[in-house]
């Protein structure tokens, strides 16, 4: 047992749960282990649920409902536990209406706020930079996940129209209004889905683009698998979003308040580390970090994969 474990885990521990069934939410690694919240017998679905939201037949190895007992959570300390909604969902339910003019600076706080968390990193400059890896004249099959509320994506797609776009994002508010902006026409189409389980076949997009997803994917891994296989061999993987341990405070920033309210999701790789990975998938990797986040364009070989 770590030496970090609280009583209450080691109680719990000694009831027969393994480590792994871990009772901090946030910190769930880069592993496939499933954590979860043990909570009573109608909660810990809610626990579940706001480990791994998008997954509903994912089996939860080390979970016996036969044990689950009011009994064990009421001696457990657990008598304070409310059901736990789904984060994501809700985050992006409650900041729908501020969404895009923070993150395109239309007002003055929103200036104030990333000059002095972001490192004055502008995401306008970022958007238009990775949007023009998509050629103009683009005709293939492209994914954008997550697509939010196309804010920075709208102009671009509206244009590209000989190609086929899928639009997806596992918010229903966040794609609500993006359909808003763009369901006019008829070449983009729009999923409610997880990027951790596209409903894509293998290789069947030319250009995958993920703008500022990947430090709010619960599931890491799996959106870097996903992303990866439903690109077709010499597709494109074009992404932008936050890394760890280039600036203290927007590392505060993330982790006391963004991750908190459920914009963000935890862990997030460093550069090093997100290196590996690109390198490790992808043959060609051409890659620029500008304050806390990185952007690049990647291109799938063959013979590659995790
Ligand atoms: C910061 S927004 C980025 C949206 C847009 N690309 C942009 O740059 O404005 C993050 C989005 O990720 C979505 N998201 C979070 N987890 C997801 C998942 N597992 N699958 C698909 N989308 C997810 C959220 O709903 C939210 O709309």
């Amino acid at each position: 047992m770590s030496k970090k474990a609280s009583n209450f885990q080691k109680v719990v521990m000694s009831w027969g749960y393994r480590g792994k069934e871990i009772f901090k939410p946030l910190n769930t690694g880069w592993s496939d282990d499933l954590d979860f919240v043990f909570v009573h017998r109608d909660q810990v679905c809610n626990g579940l649920k706001r480990q791994r939201p998008h997954d509903p037949n994912a089996t939860y190895n080390g979970y016996d409902e036969r044990e689950d007992t009011e009994e064990r959570a009421r001696s457990g300390r657990l008598k304070k536990a409310v059901p736990v909604p789904d984060r994501i969902q809700s985050a992006y339910h409650d900041s729908k209406n501020i969404y895009d003019d923070i993150l395109t600076l239309g007002s003055f706080f929103s200036r104030q706020y990333i000059r002095f968390f972001w490192s004055g990193t502008d995401d306008n400059e970022i958007a238009r930079k990775i949007l023009a890896y998509v050629p103009n004249d683009f005709s293939g099959k492209l994914l954008d996940v997550p697509v939010g509320t196309a804010v920075f994506t709208e102009k671009k797609w509206r244009s590209l129209s000989k190609a086929k776009i899928t639009c997806l994002d596992y918010s229903a508010d966040m794609l609500e209004q993006a359909k808003k902006r763009l369901e006019d026409l008829e070449h983009i189409s729009f999923v409610q889905g997880d990027v951790g389980s596209l409903p894509l076949d293998d290789g069947s997009q030319d250009i995958v683009m993920s703008m500022n997803g990947f430090h709010a994917f619960p599931d890491k891994k799996k959106a870097f698998k996903e992303t990866f296989r439903v690109l077709k061999d010499g597709g494109m993987f074009i992404a932008c979003f936050y890394i760890k341990g280039k600036s203290k405070r927007t590392d505060w920033l993330v982790k006391s308040i963004l991750s908190e309210k459920g914009w963000f999701t935890p862990p997030f790789p460093t550069e090093d580390q997100l290196l590996r990975i690109l390198h490790k998938l992808y043959s060609e990797v051409e890659y620029h970090v500008d304050g806390a986040i990185v952007y690049f364009k990647c291109t799938k070989g063959t013979l590659r994969g995790i």
